[in-house]
């Protein structure tokens, strides 16, 4: 039976996610657990990419020692020197260098002729043999990329040195089977191939990024790129524990097996959730909330009798351990912290003590808190408990609603010690709100700061359930400020999550007026000790990732 090579990039395609960022401490707990999960190869970065990329695949590389550490580079010297150094204190390294190969990028992106791009790809995979010895190469786009041509880019980067060979469906326009006969083809075609593991990388545009990988690895593919919960650019990319389960559960068929332990697949895809606050979809295959819930009474009936009936897959096999677990008032800390590590949260005891305070406070309102309560307090407690200052705090928060006259709100905030009143109206109490806070805002601290994005959701059922509230605010720049909160009442939630975006904006202001360091580059300490940080600053103190100067392939 052949072993797949499961080789995750969580931590560099998949943080490259719309809206998800990490931190150095974030990536590092993400490393631990996907070691643990058991994935062969973890692309730890892009390390010429930003400081903070290069820190955190430097970081992965000296402390996780089991799987082989990988890092990402284009065809150029300075990138695959800045890849090499980083990766200096692995046990096992790996470069990953690539360039374009398909006709538009060439044209397009690239302006060079296919013969130089050949030369490069022959160089680069030249001077990353340097580093290592474990050199992979990806001719990107190779979806779209004329098939005689990219079987001789792959027999020049053999040639020169390469051990894996990675074909990307870098924008995500293969269909199975044509995506199969590729890889069928270059096992064929290609002279040398023997010598080098073929692997696939497939995007999701079209929903098929499982299936084309599928298709790859019954075509002789021996290595499948994936994320987990499929998060990645754009639409995403191939899911883990989809491909995993896919693979197990039709081990015979595709006469392969990989070394993924399937236990700790829901522990991996919550904590990766979490930390990039990326939610999974309730409806998601293998890990989302619904995946081994039945509705409908003849299913129910079913699975009463035999589970084999309307379940394909053993709900522990995935390590699902259900999430109505209910915590009340009498509940003590160790099931708070049992759902806390399940959630990939370690606390310090100091922090725990603050969220078992809120869980109380919750608990003598609410019959029952549920697991998604406790993770959403734990969130808030530790963004509230990270490094910037308070420059502002609320106050009070009145708000006066109801059907015939226009709803008004007025907040009375501390800012830098000192009381000021706002007052504002709008179409609804949480407008009102709001207005009332950008006056205070407008008129003590910076006059364009306006509200870009509002979020609120119930985190569980029901009229009492807790309200999740998230923001941005955008400067004049365009540099973006979050800020999320979580609490019994709307209003109140919404309005903390306003005043923490407004604390950033002002604590990023101060930084620029003192001429320090903004915190954008530099990773933040986690302000979860141990743990990973969820303390949910937005990439670099509320600049926005698109606006970083981090480059992305
Ligand atoms: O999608 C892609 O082509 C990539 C490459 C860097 C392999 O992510
Ligand atoms: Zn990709």
């Amino acid at each position: 039976m052949r072993r797949i090579l499961i080789f995750d990039t969580t931590l560099r395609d998949g943080e490259q996610s719309p809206g998800a960022s990490l931190n150095v401490a974030e990536k590092l707990a993400i490393a631990k657990q996907l070691d643990v999960l058991g994935v062969d190869v973890i692309e730890a970065g892009f390390p010429i990419s930003s400081p903070g990329d290069f820190e955190g695949v430097r970081l992965v590389a000296e402390k996780i020692r089991r799987p082989i550490i990988c890092g990402l580079a284009r065809a150029t010297d300075a990138d695959i020197d800045a890849a090499g150094e980083a990766l200096k204190g692995a046990a096992r390294r790996r470069i990953h260098t690539f360039i374009a190969t398909s006709k538009i990028h060439l044209e397009k992106k690239l302006k060079k002729s296919p013969e130089e791009v050949i030369e490069l790809a022959r160089r680069a995979v030249q001077r990353a043999r340097r580093y290592t010895d474990d050199v992979e190469f990806s001719p990107e786009d190779a979806a779209r990329t004329d098939l005689d041509y990219m079987c001789q880019v792959i027999e020049a980067a053999i040639d020169a040195g390469a051990t894996t060979i990675n074909i990307p469906d870098t924008v995500g326009y293969a269909i199975p089977e044509e995506f199969g006969a590729r890889i069928r083809h270059v096992l064929e075609k290609v002279p040398n191939v023997r010598k080098a593991v073929i692997s696939v990388h497939c995007h999701n545009d079209l929903g098929l990024a499982v299936a084309n990988s599928l298709a790859a690895v019954k075509a002789g593919a021996a290595q499948v790129e994936c994320t987990i919960n499929g998060i990645g650019e754009r639409a995403g990319n191939c899911s883990l524990e989809e491909v995993v389960m896919a693979l197990r559960q039709k081990k015979a068929f595709y006469d392969a097996d990989n070394g993924i332990d399937t236990r700790e697949i829901w522990t991996t895809s919550r904590l990766v959730s979490n930390l990039t606050k990326l939610d999974v979809q309730r409806n998601k295959a293998i890990v989302g909330e619904n995946a081994f819930s039945h509705e409908a009474g003849i299913h129910q009936h079913g699975v009463l009798q035999d589970r084999e009936t309307y379940e394909i897959i053993r709900a522990e096999d995935v390590g699902w351990q259900g999430s109505r677990i209910f915590i009340g008032k009498h509940s003590g800390k160790h099931g708070v912290m049992d759902i806390l590590k399940k959630n990939g949260y370690q606390l310090e005891d100091d922090k725990l003590q603050v969220v078992l305070q809120r869980v109380k406070d919750v608990a003598d309102r609410q019959k029952n808190v549920e697991e998604s309560d406790i993770v959403a307090i734990a969130r808030d407690v530790l963004e509230d408990l990270a490094s910037d200052e308070h420059l502002l705090d609320l106050r009070e928060v009145s708000v006066m609603t109801g059907n015939g006259f226009t709803p008004s709100a007025t907040i009375k905030l501390s800012i830098e010690g000192q009381d000021v009143l706002g007052t504002g109206t709008g179409v609804g109490p949480v407008d009102a709100a709001s207005h009332a806070l950008q006056s205070i805002i407008r008129s003590h601290v910076g006059p364009s700061l306006t509200l870009s994005e509002y979020g609120l959701k119930g985190i569980t059922g029901g009229t009492d359930a807790l309200a999740h509230a998230t923001i941005r605010f955008k400067d004049q720049d365009g540099k973006e400020f979050r800020g999320e909160a979580v609490h019994g009442d709307v209003i109140i939630a919404s309005v903390q999550a306003m005043v923490k975006g407004a604390n950033r904006a002002m604590n990023f202001q101060k930084r620029l007026n003192k001429g320090g360091p903004t915190g954008c580059i530099d990773p933040k300490t986690p302000p979860g000790g141990e743990a990973p940080a969820t303390a949910g600053e937005a990439p670099c103190c509320g600049q926005s990732k698109n606006q970083t100067s981090k480059q992305k392939p």
